[in-house]
């Protein structure tokens, strides 16, 4: 079976709909963000504190290498991962790709606490994650699917995306 991947922007749910869906097909997850601390030996907000954004793109690239090489998993991804074209290209090849979306008023209830993320400070106003958003509209819109998330529940987004998986022709 390919693998389920899930992309969107951060605080769309990648994480916990994954968690959900690896649950219920018994499909193992993994999450590329984690393969780049376990790689790298350190934290996502250390690689960007010590380097810069491009370096932490290579590594991500480097994750999306090793993990594209599974079968029958449900791959989480960082917010990030489509801004370089050929990341989503190598997960197509052996996944079918959804896009979590969410509005910016939710993304930004779900995020304006997190300490984890470079890219999205406390200070982070709704208008700046409108802006991001704007920006990357064109990279999410190359996903196979755009599943909605406001106002559902881990629960219902999994299914929805279960459903799609199971009548969806497999690339292989
Ligand atoms: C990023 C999203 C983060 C993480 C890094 C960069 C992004 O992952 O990969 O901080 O560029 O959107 P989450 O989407 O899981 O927060």
């Amino acid at each position: 079976m390919p693998n389920i991947v899930l992309v969107g922007f951060m605080g769309t749910g990648k994480t916990s709909v994954g968690r959900r869906i690896s649950k219920q097909l018994k499909m193992p997850l993994i999450d590329t963000d984690s393969v780049i601390e376990q790689d790298s030996g350190m934290v996502i907000s250390d690689i960007f504190a010590r380097h810069d954004e491009s370096y932490f793109r290579d590594l991500e690239t480097a994750a999306v290498c090793k993990v594209s090489g599974l079968d029958n998993h449900v791959i989480a991804t960082g917010g990030g991962i489509v801004l370089r074209k050929s990341n989503l290209n190598t997960l197509k090849q052996n996944g079918i790709v959804f896009c979590l979306t969410a509005s910016p008023e939710t993304i930004w209830r779900r995020v304006r606490r997190s300490t984890h993320r470079p890219l999205i400070q406390t200070s982070q106003s709704l208008d700046e994650i409108r802006r991001m958003l704007a920006n990357r509209a064109p990279y999410y819109a190359r996903a196979d699917y755009d599943i909605q998330t406001s106002g559902l529940s881990v629960y219902q987004v999994a299914n929805r995306i279960i459903e799609i998986f199971q009548h969806a022709d497999h690339p292989r």
